[in-house]
């Protein structure tokens, strides 16, 4: 198991442990966090999705998106909660909530399901223009990236996740949004959720993880890199990095 810095139990549906590592109990010394305080489940959709809008917002403040009213938040998370190409955890610190991830899992399966939820989003779209009105705050940053959006377009930008082919969309999962509470950053929580990404991948037979990484956030880029991610591409949407789990170390 890959899991090997002390023991740290990985709850998949709140009750039975998909991964479990006995080890020594110890700290994990770069970042002083005891593992045996830690705790990843899958998420409840009615216990944990207000917690995950609060830590969504506060992590992705210039966010239109995840700022949007409570109800499109709400309709947006229930998408993605209900989807059965997506794995949504909670990472728990001393039984609290320290923050959450996405895996997806079948992105083609999952863009097909939301193609058929058009009008659903057409309508929270739409809403945001009341988001607009209600958070100024929020033009700036949404204007920066429909500009982005609509005017890069060198085809090679136009892809979202830019892979170099040597493994197929079926055998990818991505690494997708990935949030923090302020106060529980810098110790260790992200390389624990993508040594834990790692073990759920190889055992649904994945041979990848992708991961799509806004240029401007340099701490992901260099937590990827030094986890061995490697840069396939660039895209409007951001910088895609891949790592091959025939070498999950
Ligand atoms: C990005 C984020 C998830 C990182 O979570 P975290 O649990 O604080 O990260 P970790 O403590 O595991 O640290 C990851 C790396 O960043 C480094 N790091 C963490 N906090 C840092 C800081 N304040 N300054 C510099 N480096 C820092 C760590 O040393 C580690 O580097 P390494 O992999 O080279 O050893 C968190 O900051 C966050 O939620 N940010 C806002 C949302 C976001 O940007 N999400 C990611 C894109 S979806």
């Amino acid at each position: 198991m890959l899991l090997a810095k002390g023991q740290c139990l990985l709850y998949n549906d709140g009750v039975q442990p998909i991964a479990e590592k006995s080890g020594s109990g110890m700290s994990n010394n770069k970042n002083k966090i005891d593992l045996n305080s830690i705790k990843i489940r899958r998420t409840y959709i009615n216990d944990d999705i207000n917690i995950i809008i609060d830590i969504s917002r506060a992590c992705f403040p210039g966010s239109l998106k995840w700022n949007a009213l409570k109800y499109s938040a709400k309709k947006r998370w229930q998408y993605i909660l209900t989807s059965q190409y997506v794995e949504v955890y909670i990472v728990l610190l001393n039984d609290i909530v320290a923050g959450f991830f996405i895996l997806a899992t079948d992105i083609p399966s999952y863009n097909k399901e939301k193609e058929k939820e058009k009008l659903q989003y057409l309508f929270l779209r739409m809403l945001s223009i009341v988001t607009l009105i209600l958070k100024p705050y929020l033009i700036m940053p949404s204007l920066k990236k429909l500009h982005k959006i609509i005017f890069y377009k060198r085809p090679s930008m136009i892809s979202d996740r830019i892979t170099d082919h040597k493994t197929t969309q079926d055998k990818i999962a991505w690494a997708e949004l990935t949030g923090i509470g302020i106060q529980y950053r810098g110790k260790g929580l992200l390389t624990i959720m993508h040594e834990f990404m790692v073990a759920r991948c190889l055992e649904l037979g994945k041979e990848a993880i992708g991961s799509l990484i806004d240029p401007n956030n340099l701490l992901v880029a260099r937590s990827r890199k030094s986890l061995h991610f490697v840069k396939t591409g660039e895209s409007r949407y951001g910088h895609t990095y891949i790592k091959y789990l025939s070498h999950p170390q």
